[in-house]
């Protein structure tokens, strides 16, 4: 995508909402849905802001209200010191599912937007070839939508919304209908563009419910609650451009913002402030508590350390299918290893050495103090009042960060430690956890 040069003035208030409600009236009135509850927002020149939040938090209707598509029940928007009464002419919106018109070539798609504004046709449809060139869809003017893949269907919708020339582009979850690499490449493109200063709006505002796609792209991160949506906190995203997913402050971030979406009751503030060094979400090795414990012991019977060779060919298992294990022990404060060699520490002889009820305590206090995952796990549990969850709250947060079949063994895995330590319960054919200290919940 290419796109020609713009010089922002950056910081002045562009769009802004004025504490936004939104209830969506039942046919009877008796089951209003609350979905907004005063929702102040403030969208500036030359910023990219993303709206966080988790399914059903009133994402897309705030998108909506701010566009002018949709009235709130309450409060305002304001645009250019006038309250916004109607469709926005500075805002142009790119979908989630494209919204393309199937009977209209990808031209006549790009061009509905200004022959609605009574641009002639001759001049619309060189505007719409510019766009389409920029969004590198060249040659594909007279095509259908059922003609295209998923990403130049949304390359459509760019198009689409670039010539418009808006002052803040809106984009509603656009890559999360695309395919990994797809999504991948758009995004980047994306981020290209922005990083060089040569975006055809002054302001984004996009809609997500990916940590690491907000991280990534934008300036400050808008975090909204559920039920009713409400904004959370508002999070500066202070890392260099082009950003580094790899870097430690990446990371820290999304850890930091991991936390807070998977914790409703935890304060923006508090979340950010605890993302010390101990709290990073590595992914963990997938070895049940039962091995990590056998091979412990077999390391404490050969004195304590050895060769990682000597102990894979003991077990009659290869290096690769040892490491697992390695990184259990080492992840759980149990072992070092280094340069081929494994050492237990003092906690992983004295779990060698201990009998089942001591060691199952061991292993508690060590995943209490070196696996994030499992505390969050606890802290939400903790904080429901039935003290019990379904399994699939965690497995669509972890979604977000693996794929779906890693997502589902993280948990188990988590589940399966946790488990040995007595510190949750779970019921595979309900598939929800509970807290034991609750008794007979199972
Ligand atoms: N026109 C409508 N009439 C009634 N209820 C609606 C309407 N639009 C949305 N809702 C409800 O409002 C709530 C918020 O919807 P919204 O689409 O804004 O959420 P979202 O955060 O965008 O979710 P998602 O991530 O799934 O897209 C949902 O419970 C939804 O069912
Ligand atoms: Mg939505």
């Amino acid at each position: 995508m290419a796109q020609a040069p713009k010089k922002v003035a950056v910081g002045v208030p562009l769009i802004e909402a004025k504490k936004v409600s939104k209830v969506f009236k039942s046919a009877g009135g008796s089951n209003d849905l609350v979905v907004l509850e005063s929702v102040d927002l403030q969208l500036r020149s030359g910023e990219f802001v993303a709206l966080l939040g988790r399914s059903g938090s009133g994402k897309s209707t705030l998108l909506r209200i701010l566009a002018g598509l949709m009235a709130p029940t309450m409060g305002e928007v304001i645009c250019a010191n006038q309250k916004v009464e109607g469709p926005n002419p500075d805002v142009a919106v790119v979908f989630q599912n494209f919204a393309l018109l199937p009977w209209l070539t990808v031209l006549d798609n790009v061009m509905v937007g200004l022959r609605a504004r009574g641009v002639p046709y001759d001049l619309a449809a060189r505007q719409a070839v510019e766009a389409i060139d920029m969004v590198g869809l060249d040659g594909f003017e007279s095509a259908y939508p059922k003609e295209l893949s998923g990403g130049m269907k949304q390359r459509v919708g760019f198009a689409r919304a670039f010539v418009m020339r808006p002052k803040a582009l809106f984009m509603d979850e656009p890559f999360s209908a695309l395919d990994v690499l797809t999504a991948e490449n758009l995004r980047s493109e994306i981020s290209d563009l922005w990083e060089a200063g040569r975006f055809v709006a002054e302001s984004v505002l996009m809609v997500t419910h990916n940590i690491e796609e907000a991280v990534f792209l934008a300036d400050r991160i808008v975090v909204l609650g559920n039920s009713p949506g409400r904004v959370r906190g508002v999070i500066p995203v202070d890392l260099a451009r082009p950003r580094n997913r790899k870097s430690d402050a990446f990371r820290r971030l999304t850890d930091g913002i991991y936390k807070i979406m998977t914790n409703p009751s935890i304060g923006v503030d508090e979340a950010l402030a605890t993302k010390g060094s101990n709290t990073s979400l590595l992914p963990l090795p997938h070895v049940r508590a039962g091995g990590i414990g056998g091979f412990l012991e077999i390391i404490f019977d050969h004195g304590g350390g050895g060769q990682l060779s000597q102990f894979s060919q003991m077990l009659r298992l290869s290096i690769d299918d040892v490491m697992p294990l390695v990184d259990a022990v080492q992840l759980l404060g149990f072992a070092d290893a280094k340069d081929g060699q494994i050492n237990l520490t003092e906690k992983g002889k004295a779990f060698a050495l201990a009998d089942i009820l001591q060691g199952k305590e061991i292993f508690r206090g060590q995943i209490l103090e070196r696996v994030p995952l499992i505390n969050i796990m606890l802290d939400t549990l903790r904080s429901k009042n039935s003290r019990s969850i379904n399994a699939e709250f965690f497995i669509d947060i972890l979604d977000e960060r693996f794929s779906s079949e890693e997502a589902e063994r993280q948990f188990m895995t988590a589940v399966d430690w946790a488990r040995f330590a007595e510190l949750l319960e779970y019921d595979a054919s309900t598939r929800f956890l509970y807290d034991p200290s609750l008794g007979g919940a199972l």
